[in-house]
């Protein structure tokens, strides 16, 4: 069979890794992928969200199935575009649907979603322009911090947490006068602040059965010790060491299976990876946001765990069948480190080129921002390459993503050396 993976970070990277390990594969399409995917198939230079280009790339290379990456075409409808297109409506198409890609795309819908299906989230109230004066008085009733977070798709960026009432105040008037972030920010949700450890849970699901995948814990910040500006992720482990059996049997039973039943209730049609962010308070998890796609890099460390046939799997979705699937996981820990650009994630430069990649040994390489000029592979993004290595527990894999970071090099890359400092 011919694939397509869309997107052209780490996690499309990861995703064209294990997919080319998959006898069931022909030939590996990506668009636009990176320097990385290029040496498992043929990157394809279409945008994921231009759905007309896609669909004639997929007809041209008689591609028998699509992988989503990313979140905005999903939330862009291209399951739903596929479907509606009598040449392409019979090719599977792994994401949800837009209605229930909503779960990703709208804080406001997901927030609503887990309060009619009882799952345990912060409390939370939704404003905009016109209710200001409302949002003001219920921030009024909480105590800091304050979590503003702007309703729709805002790059990462859309969430503010806030000591100081004031700066709240102001915060939300710029977010929903002020539209501080687009459109995404004309409604505004303010939420309890929870106290806990994050970790990321993921589900694959066909609509009607699901699967736990192993869970990853990321680390968000540029800073060690987690400070200072959030990035897309700095680094991940899997598994989590405290997401233990009684934990994770409180995660399915609150939070997974009303999750699924919820999505069947209300014929939101799924048929992907579900991404729970996931905050352990004293115990009890709650869910902090879901997204619709798989989390990156938890990617890097989850799919290496997983022992199935990809391709088998990714066909037990898209026809119902998860049921009868087995997961295969590798008890082994998974840990992965991520290089980036100097200036990350603010201002950073591109184009400087990456040496030694061919020393290393005994770990993967996933591109994330990478690309090829001339022979030479360039940084081409803030987060550049994601280290990932094995070992009996995090310390030794973590052990080999660092020795394997050290014979890496390019101008001005950055690190973080305390990835899982708190575990
Ligand atoms: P989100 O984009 O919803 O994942 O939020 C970004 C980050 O903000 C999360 O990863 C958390 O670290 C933090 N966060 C979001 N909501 C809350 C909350 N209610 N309480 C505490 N931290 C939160
Ligand atoms: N690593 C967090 C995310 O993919 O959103």
């Amino acid at each position: 069979m011919n694939i397509l993976i869309l997107g052209s970070g780490g996690r499309e990277h990861t995703f064209a890794w294990k997919i080319a390990q998959s006898n069931k594969l022909n030939k590996l399409f990506i668009a636009p992928g990176n320097a990385g995917t290029a040496s498992l198939g043929d990157n394809l230079s279409i945008s994921v969200n231009d759905f007309k280009a896609i669909k004639g790339a997929v007809l041209e290379n008689e591609i028998g199935m699509v992988i989503v990456g990313p979140e905005d075409p999903l939330v862009n409808g291209i399951h739903d575009y596929f479907l509606n297109d009598p040449e392409i409506a019979h090719i599977p198409v792994i994401g949800p649907q837009q209605q229930a890609a909503q779960l990703e795309g709208s804080k406001e819908f997901a927030k609503a979603f887990m309060s009619r299906h009882n799952i345990p989230t912060a409390a939370y109230q939704s404003f905009t322009k016109d209710s200001l004066e409302e949002g003001y008085a219920f921030l009024e009733t909480l105590s800091p911090p304050y979590v503003l977070k702007a309703d729709g798709l805002a790059a990462g960026k859309g969430v503010l947490i806030l000591d100081d009432l004031n700066e709240a105040k102001n915060e939300l008037k710029a977010m929903l006068e002020d539209a501080k972030f687009g459109a995404a920010s004309a409604t505004v949700v303010i939420e309890e602040f929870l106290d806990g450890i994050e970790l990321s849970c993921f589900v694959l699901t066909d609509g009607k059965d699901y699967k736990v995948l192993p869970t990853a814990k990321d680390y968000k910040r540029i800073g060690e010790g987690d400070t200072g500006l959030n990035t897309g992720g700095m680094g991940a482990i899997s598994p989590v060491p405290f997401a233990d059996e009684s934990f994770m049997k409180k995660v399915r039973d609150q939070i997974v299976i009303p999750t699924v039943k919820g999505l069947q209730k209300e014929a939101l049609p799924y048929k992907g990876f579900i991404f729970i962010g996931l905050i352990n308070v004293d115990g009890a998890p709650k869910v902090i946001e879901y997204n619709v796609r798989m989390g990156d890099p938890e990617t890097e460390v989850v799919l290496p765990r997983l022992k199935n046939d990809m391709i088998s799997l990714m066909l037990a979705v898209s026809n119902g069948k998860l049921a009868e699937v087995e997961l295969d996981i590798d008890e082994r820990t998974a840990t992965t480190v991520m290089a980036v650009s100097g200036g990350y994630p603010e201002a950073y430069k591109k184009g400087y080129t990456i040496e030694g990649i061919e020393e290393t040994n005994g770990a993967v390489i996933f591109h994330a921002g990478t690309r090829f000029e001339d022979d030479k592979v360039v940084t081409n993004g803030g987060r550049v390459l994601a280290v990932t290595s094995f070992g009996v527990n995090h310390k030794e894999a973590l052990a080999s993503s660092y020795e394997n970071l050290a014979r890496i090099n390019f101008k001005e890359m950055y690190y973080r050396k305390d990835i899982g400092f708190d575990l």
